[in-house]
């Protein structure tokens, strides 16, 4: 079988998705495929029918690559690819859409508001602590966190798109928990000295991951029985990531859905190949069953 992946492309997260493709690209080799790798430009589709892979493997993160456009486009050709479709691609990478889905689903969310870039540079949206963040990128690219007490507003820079989200602070910890072939496949507690922003993500030894994280079963139970409701709600498909914020002096209450990655990180640094491994499944093996469940 002959599988072309896709990396690198437009958006902000561009060299997180030229390691991820690359790594997907080696264990798929691995795993016995002939694979040609792609960096995804404008003249993606005449370089897809020069090459008429009989799968692409979608290794692209962020604007056009996990948002439904890359997909709208291999659907257009008829090519099948891998992870998510056009719609849950979509509703996954608008933040706002997917707390609408989340709350329908009886998933637990916390207040949010969208408000111009410029109104949230002039005066507080919400009480401080809060985040602001664009609502449709991922990696942590543009986030701002206002913490207690602080006087101002932020700075926000004019990457930042026009209407930007504001979203109330979680104090408390980092989780996330892998969805695989309607599996969960656990729960990570990622330890960072200050917050996990881009650095923390992808320097090595930025972050600590403890997987299986040490938290009450309970929470634990709850992170893996949200994400596959979360993944089931967007209508994923193959593999999705959801992460959390949980507050530990509130218990099970201080769980809340923060996103769902429906293209998760694959880069060295990633969460989704280690919690794969941890719960006894191989990187080329999960690669391939994304190859064996991919369509269009
Ligand atoms: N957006 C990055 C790639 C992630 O969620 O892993
Ligand atoms: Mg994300």
């Amino acid at each position: 079988l002959h599988v072309a992946v896709l990396k690198g492309g437009l958006s902000a997260e561009r060299e997180v998705s030229l390691s991820s493709g690359t790594e997907c690209a080696g264990a798929l080799r691995e795993a016995g495929y002939r694979v040609t790798e792609i960096d995804a430009r404008a003249d993606l589709g005449a370089r897809l029918m020069e090459i008429a892979p009989d799968v692409v493997f979608n290794g692209l993160h962020g604007r056009w690559g996990e948002d439904g456009c890359v997909q709208g486009l291999l659907e257009w050709m008829r090519l099948p690819y891998t992870h998510s479709g056009v719609l849950a691609s979509a509703l996954a990478m608008d933040k706002v859409r997917t707390k609408e889905i989340y709350r329908e689903a009886g998933l637990p969310v916390v207040e949010s508001l969208l408000v111009d870039r410029d109104d949230a540079r002039a005066a507080h949206a919400m009480e401080p602590p809060y985040v602001v963040k664009p609502y449709n990128e991922g990696s942590s690219v543009g986030v701002y966190l206002v913490p207690a007490g602080a006087n101002g507003p932020p700075a926000l820079s004019d990457d930042m798109p026009q209407t930007v989200m504001v979203e109330a602070f979680v104090p408390g910890r980092e989780l996330t928990t892998c969805v695989m072939d309607g599996r969960a496949l656990g729960v990570t507690d990622i330890l960072t000295d200050g917050w996990y922003d881009y650095d923390a993500k992808y320097v090595e030894g930025g972050s600590r991951h403890v997987v299986p994280a040490e938290i009450p079963a309970e929470v634990y139970a709850a992170c893996e029985d949200y994400a596959l409701r979360a993944h089931d709600a967007l209508g994923c498909r193959g593999l999705s990531r959801t992460d959390f914020r949980w507050d530990e002096e509130k218990g099970l209450d201080g769980l809340i859905l923060l996103e769902t990655n429906t293209q998760p990180g694959m880069t060295p640094t990633s969460l989704a190949p280690e919690q794969a491994a941890a719960a006894g499944l191989s990187f080329p093996e999960m690669c391939r069953r994304l190859v064996e469940d991919a369509s269009c």
